[in-house]
């Protein structure tokens, strides 16, 4: 029996290449070797300010761009969140095990209620109860997620602890997996490449706007003038060359940079060519995806029918632990 992997991205934005780096290129490797459910979780997503007509596209759109970087239909469960219900009625439960201490050490709730001071709503709050709720519905173990993600994760473990000792063994505990990219750094070089901010590089980006995007994007601070040397330890963009540039082009970056050989603009130009080519096949799968938004339907609709089968066994075991019956 292969063990269960659940992982979930918010639809709240373009997806890019911090996710893909930290999150989902991980998935995608991951899929063979896990019985892996991936979801769309709207539910998390309409916890800040969105607009209602644009998200039934989102989710489209979330779940085509996925696709189109590696999750195979065939070879996992890919769904919407609201679509099974049994996600929330779990997190009501266990919102009644978590302390609310806990919840208020939590860093993204912090954050985000610092970037939202006119909706600091209850669904902020309690978010990571709901991301509990998502991996042990399905008694999910193993979770691919970038580091911003870990401190939920091992809330989850909590939770479910929590939940054994009162109610019996029900719930494994769930273990977070980081990539070797667990935190991409955005285009201003001072945050974490975020959906929210306008930072990043999406995944179906177009050849042109990546290179606008890197052309203004913010490298060695310190490197004012062309003939100043650069420091590539501190650059965020050489970062990303590890990424996406041969062993050979970072070798000579890194040593060109050093001694004011090669200025920014150079740099930058090899940095989006290559993110251009590596991300062209992607975008191309996108692209044709999206002309046909039923087929994507049709792959959510199933996600949710098998992924509904499994949730219900887990509440019916769950109630009756728990004498709701
Ligand atoms: P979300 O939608 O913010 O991000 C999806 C995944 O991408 C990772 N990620 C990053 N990794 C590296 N560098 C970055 N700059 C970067 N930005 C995002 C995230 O860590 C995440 O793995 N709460 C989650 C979604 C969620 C979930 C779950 C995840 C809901 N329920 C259950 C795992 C298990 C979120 O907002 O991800």
């Amino acid at each position: 029996m292969k063990k269960r992997l659940f992982s979930g991205i918010q639809p709240s934005g373009e997806v890019h290449i911090g996710n893909y780096l930290g999150a989902i290129k991980n998935w995608v490797g991951m899929i063979d070797q896990y019985d892996c459910i991936f979801c769309i979780v709207d539910y998390h997503a309409i916890t800040i300010e969105y607009d209602p007509k644009e998200m039934q596209n989102r989710i489209i759109k979330a779940a085509a761009v996925n696709i189109a970087a590696g999750l195979d239909p065939d070879k996992c469960t890919l769904f919407v969140q609201s679509h099974v219900p049994e996600h929330t009625e779990l997190a009501w439960i266990l919102n009644s095990v978590t302390p609310v201490g806990h919840l208020e050490r939590m860093t993204q709730f912090k954050d985000k209620a610092k970037q939202h001071r006119d909706n600091i709503n209850t669904g902020l709050f309690t978010y990571p109860v709901l991301q509990a709720a998502d991996i042990l519905v399905y008694k999910g173990e193993a979770v691919p997620v970038g580091e911003d993600q870990v401190q939920h994760i091992e809330l989850a473990r909590e939770i479910a602890r929590k939940f054994n000792q009162r109610y019996g063994e029900t719930f494994p505990d769930p273990q977070e997996i980081l990539s070797n990219a667990p935190r991409i750094m955005g285009l201003d070089g001072k945050t974490k490449m975020s959906k929210s901010r306008d930072n990043y590089i999406s995944l179906v980006e177009s050849p042109e706007s990546i290179w606008k995007k890197l052309s203004t994007a913010v490298t060695d601070e310190n490197r004012k003038r062309r003939t100043d040397p650069g420091n590539p330890d501190i650059c965020n963009l050489f970062a990303l060359h590890k990424f996406y540039s041969g062993s050979e082009q970072i070798e000579r970056i890194n040593r060109a940079c050093r001694i004011a050989e090669i200025g920014c603009i150079e740099c930058k130009k090899t940095l989006s060519e290559n993110i251009v080519s590596d991300l062209a096949p992607m975008r191309e799968k996108y692209e044709q995806l999206i002309k046909d938004k039923n087929f994507i339907i049709d792959i959510l609709h199933k996600g949710a029918k098998k992924c509904k089968s499994m949730a219900e066994t887990t509440m019916s075991e769950v109630k009756k632990r728990m004498g709701l019956v």
